[in-house]
């Protein structure tokens, strides 16, 4: 199968161009102005629209096993929805209940995603520590493709990892060359809080908020942040939700220090004013960790965007539909935390980002695609249009518009937390692996066509330099022995 994208205005991280673009094989093959038609290609019309590289989602949860039930997206359903939304692969998230091996808990997950349409990764989750695991994570890095751990700092008595593991996980990272992730909120206080609110009599989704506050986000971030910096790990964040944790970011990455982090699409555009709906079901589809912030935070978070200071975009996609929620009915803490959206992503960026003048294109190809590529070390063969890369790529229609709807959505949830919301910006065409999966409003996807895509661990040189120079190179003091008193 060959392709000619002929008459679009190429947009990539760098540059932005007239030019068409050939592709043959699952590849990019050629990339200039008037290209020739080869024999048997199919031509597709751009004309009025952007060709970009598709997005990358590094944060999502298909058919996640977590609090008692299943995520009700599945491989197959979760890549199909974010083809049409221009998402051409996910990072998704193996995580080992407590005491089981990495390894198995890997392959288990390697089994659930064969079924996947589009092409995925793995981060894999440390929950808990023993030999196994520092061995597995050698496994995972040099035999699997494996080169990013995830640490959840909450969720105690489930998947929270203490301080312990996490001083040994990132210290594994580090003689591996592998990338720590964090969701940072103090699981402890939470656990805390929870309880407080509880007892009061809360018990409808609003006390979910209260028991996750901006400060115990913040405090797990820095936390986490000056583990990395003392033990010489570059860090990764995901879901930055909040101004304190933003600040946290901020103030490392102006020291030099290497960290890196995330914000969700629906962080940036929703705010916590949702979990005072007095519909329950209205509410607590909103349920997810950290929750949705005042409006003040939203506003920090773009100019963190602007700035450079978060580096991408993700969904954390984890579909609960309405039954599986109201398994909280009489207590917020028993709601499945999670929310969808990897579908609405691209769309709901552009038209509050881009056409809103906050980000140029550009800088919205970086944030969907190539910095993800970049950060998780799959550029250039993903997050780029050059000759020899994936043909992943979206044609974009940046006049196209729609309003979002579970109506007419392709996730498998009965709910969309954008319900009614009108966004300009849509994907006319997707490909993946040089294939058309999306074309104007219909899916062709292919069941079992994604493939597992490895991540090299990062050359040595990749790891943070210790920031205190008496940490780098520590040296003991020579002393003369004392005279031993007498007793
Ligand atoms: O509420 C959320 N975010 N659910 C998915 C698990 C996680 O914390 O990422
Ligand atoms: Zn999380
Ligand atoms: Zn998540």
């Amino acid at each position: 199968m060959s392709i000619l994208i002929r008459g679009g205005t190429l947009v990539t991280a760098e540059d932005t161009k007239r030019a068409d673009i050939y592709c043959e094989g699952g590849l990019i093959r050629a990339v200039g102005p008037q290209l020739d038609v080869p024999a048997g290609a199919r031509v597709i019309d751009a004309g009025g629209c952007m060709i970009m590289p598709g997005g990358i989602d590094p944060h999502t949860h298909m058919e996640l096993p977590f609090m008692g039930t299943v995520a009700s997206e599945d491989f197959f359903s979760g890549t199909s929805a974010a083809f049409s939304g221009g998402t051409t692969m996910i990072i998704d998230f193996v995580i080992p209940g407590p005491g089981e091996r990495l390894l198995d808990a890997y392959k288990k997950w390697r089994g659930w995603s064969e079924k996947a349409a589009g092409d995925y990764s793995f981060h894999v989750a440390v929950t808990w520590w023993d030999d196994s695991v520092h061995e597995d994570m050698g496994t995972l890095c040099r035999e699997h493709g494996v080169n990013s751990f995830k640490h959840f700092m909450a969720y105690k008595n489930a998947i929270m990892c203490d301080d312990e593991t996490l001083i040994n996980s990132f210290s594994r990272a580090r003689e591996l060359g592998a990338l720590c992730t964090v969701h940072a909120e103090n699981g402890d206080l939470v656990y805390r809080l929870q309880k407080e609110i509880f007892e009061k009599g809360i018990t409808g989704p609003e006390g979910h908020p209260l028991s996750r506050p901006p400060e115990v986000e913040g405090e797990a971030a820095n936390r986490a942040i000056r583990i990395a910096e003392v033990l010489g790990v570059p860090l990764y964040l995901v879901h930055t939700s909040c101004i304190d944790a933003l600040e946290a970011v901020t103030r490392a990455r102006l020291e030099g220090q290497r960290v890196f982090a995330e914000v969700l699409a629906q962080h940036l555009v929703i705010d916590s004013s949702v979990y005072r709906n007095p519909d329950w079901d209205a509410a607590a589809h909103y349920v997810m960790s950290p929750p949705f912030r005042p409006r003040e935070h939203q506003e920090a978070l773009w100019r963190g965007l602007q700035a450079g200071m978060l580096q991408t975009t993700a969904t954390d996609h984890c579909c609960f539909c309405t039954p599986q929620k109201r398994a909280g009915l009489d207590d917020f803490r028993q709601i499945p935390n999670g929310t969808g959206g990897v579908e609405d992503r691209m769309s709901v960026l552009w038209h509050h980002g881009v056409r809103t003048g906050k980000l140029t294109a550009n800088d919205f190809v970086k944030i969907t695609s190539t910095n993800a590529a970049q950060i998780f070390n799959v550029y250039p063969r993903k997050g780029s249009l050059s000759v020899g890369a994936d043909a992943d790529l979206v044609v974009w229609d940046p006049d196209a518009r729609r309003t979002i709807s579970a109506s007419t959505h392709h996730q498998n949830i009965d709910f969309n937390i954008y319900e009614g919301m009108e966004v300009q910006g849509l994907a006319a065409y997707t490909l993946s692996q040089g294939k058309v999966v999306w074309e104007q409003g219909e899916l062709k996807t292919e069941r079992g066509a994604g493939r597992y895509i490895d991540r090299p661990c990062f050359p040595t040189y990749w790891s943070s330099q210790r920031r205190r120079n008496e940490l780098a190179e520590p040296t003991a003091v020579v002393r003369e022995k004392p005279e031993q008193a007498a007793v």
